[in-house]
């Protein structure tokens, strides 16, 4: 595991985006998973930027996101389809076949889930996939359990989950309960993991994640055991 520090938030953004910018400039038609969240907004506009400025394309860039609410369609304002778009779809030059996102609004989900896992066998899985982390150490939404799904499944979020989304919901009727994400399994089998963690409230989380045993009940833990994982960081950590 490569740690490294970044200044603040906005450097946070900046580095991650200039480390994805090398990974695209050295192969163009990168496949590339996606997190959302607060985490990567930073990320998302200094990618724009860079390819605003004709430095880095989207052209050939294919995009797989971790996940997706059930029951929210795409142009619900708190689906991560809209979040996406928002931020970062309509900006670059990505074209709109090579954006992969789970749908949550469709009534057969076990179909759905198949049929994602699928598209990412047919482009051979996930070259570089950036991730955030859960404050309860959830990567995409594999929540802490006693066993960790491989394929792209439904999930019911944990109650720290629905709390921690709560803020972006008129009330906490309105906060799904459920998602379809992205197995630990897909996210293990990418050949790069970026994880980006930001703010001082993910500092025991992250020193779980780096330091702690490898347990189910602390999902990102897992990522100690991926061949080629960066995190990138904000938060100042004693090392082991
Ligand atoms: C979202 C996702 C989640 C978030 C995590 C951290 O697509 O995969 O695992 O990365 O909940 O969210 P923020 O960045 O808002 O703290």
């Amino acid at each position: 595991m490569e740690i490294i520090y970044a200044q603040d938030n906005l450097s946070l953004g900046q580095m991650a985006a200039r480390w994805v910018a090398r990974e695209i400039l050295v192969c163009p038609h990168l496949v590339l998973g996606l997190p959302t969240g607060s985490t990567p907004i930073g990320m998302y506009h200094y990618l724009t930027r860079l390819a605003q400025e004709g430095i880095i394309s989207f052209s050939q860039v294919r995009t797989f996101n971790l996940d997706e609410y059930v029951g929210l369609a795409a142009d619900h304002p708190q689906s991560y389809a809209f979040f996406m778009r928002e931020h970062f779809w309509s900006k670059v030059d990505l074209p709109n076949g090579n954006v992969n996102i789970p749908r949550g609004d469709v009534s057969n989900l076990a179909e759905e889930c198949r049929r994602y896992d699928d598209a990412l066998q047919r482009v051979g899985g996930i070259d570089v996939q950036i991730l955030g982390l859960g404050p309860n150490g959830h990567i995409g939404f594999n929540e802490p359990s006693h066993n960790m799904e491989i394929h792209t499944h439904v999930v019911d979020l944990t109650a720290a989950t629905i709390q921690a989304n709560r803020r972006f919901f008129p009330d906490s009727e309105a906060v799904p309960r459920q998602a379809v994400t992205m197995g630990v399994g897909s996210i293990m089998q990418a050949q790069k993991i970026l994880l980006l963690v930001s703010g001082e409230s993910k500092r025991d989380i992250l020193t779980k994640t780096i330091n702690g045993p490898v347990s189910t009940e602390v999902p990102s833990s897992i990522l100690q055991l991926h061949a080629d994982i960066t995190v990138l960081t904000d938060i100042k950590l004693n090392r082991r």
